[in-house]
This record gives structure tokens, sequence and C-alpha cells, in this order.
């Protein structure tokens, strides 16, 4: 029997009904075509799911929709702070090489973004050490971590 959930996605509200065994990253991706978020390996290991619930970095795969009733859920899409301007960090990741096939990109610029509203300075390792949920096949994780620290520059300007 389908649940009744109202949950805020990017500042907008959304009231559904759903399934009580769908993902919230089901929910995000087919009911509200927020394809920003990736479906990975669906375990929890790979952090291309991963999106904010109330200001925390979750796996989107292991959430269930229901359990987001009355949260405040931030997708990639809802990154940037205009809308039409693209964030710092989504900035820096463009101008630092650091997105190649792009698949784990909108988690990995999710992790940083929570990292660097709870750590502004962090060191390399701290960076490194946030984005251990966060798997990339592509960049070999330098150019993200330097992405990262560049972002956090930008941002104390
Ligand atoms: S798809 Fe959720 S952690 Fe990999
Ligand atoms: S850029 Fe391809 S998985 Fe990270």
């Amino acid at each position: 029997m389908k649940k009744e959930i109202t949950m805020t996605v990017n500042g907008d509200i959304y009231r559904l009904a759903v399934d009580p065994w769908r993902t919230l990253n089901e929910v995000l991706r087919n009911d509200l075509n927020l394809t920003g978020t990736k479906l990975g390996c669906g375990t929890g290991d790979c952090g291309a799911c991963t999106v904010l619930v109330d200001g925390r970095t979750v796996s989107s795969c292991l959430t269930l929709a229901v359990e987001v009733d009355g949260k405040e859920v931030t997708t990639i899409e809802g990154l940037a702070p205009s809308g039409e301007e693209l964030h710092p960090i989504q900035k820096a990741f463009i101008e630092k090489g650091a997105i190649q096939c792009g698949f784990c990109t909108p988690g990995m610029e999710l992790s940083a973004f929570y990292l660097l509203k709870n750590n502004p300075r962090p060191t390399e390792m701290e960076i490194r050490e946030a984005l251990s949920g966060n798997l990339c096949r592509c960049t070999g994780y330098n150019k993200i971590v330097e992405a990262i620290a560049a972002a956090a520059e930008q941002l104390q300007e």
C-alpha cells in the first residue's frame, strides 16, 4: 500500500504517494526526473547516488523515500544558489579538469559541498578523507582534490 509523503527537493515541495520499498534514488530519478543523481552500485559503496538530506550527505540508493517524509533534499540540480550560475565547486571541477565521464561528479560535488560547509579550510588529507565514500574510475582523484582545494579558496574570498 502506498504511503503519502511530503518532501522539499531543491526548494520545491512535493507531495507524493510512494510504495514503501522504493528508494529515494528511484523517486528522484524516475518520479521527479532529477537524473543528475546517479545510480551506480546500489549497495552503498560508490557514492554516485549521494544527495543531501537535511544538510547531511546520504546514499540515496540505501534511503527509502518514506524515510525522507517531511525532510529537505538537495540534489546536484539544486547546488547552484541561483540555479543559473554554477556553484564555485562546479566551476572548479570544470576549470581543474576534474570531470571525465562525469558519472561520479554529482556525488563528489555534494560530498565536497558538505565538507566545505563544515570545514571551510580543509587540508589535502581532509579532502581525501571526505571523498573516501565516493569512487571515481576515471580521474585518479588528484584533479578532484585540486578542484575542491580551489573551490575552498574561492569560497573564502
Ligand atoms: S549507487 Fe548508492 S552508493 Fe553506489
Ligand atoms: S569522472 Fe568518470 S567516474 Fe569519475
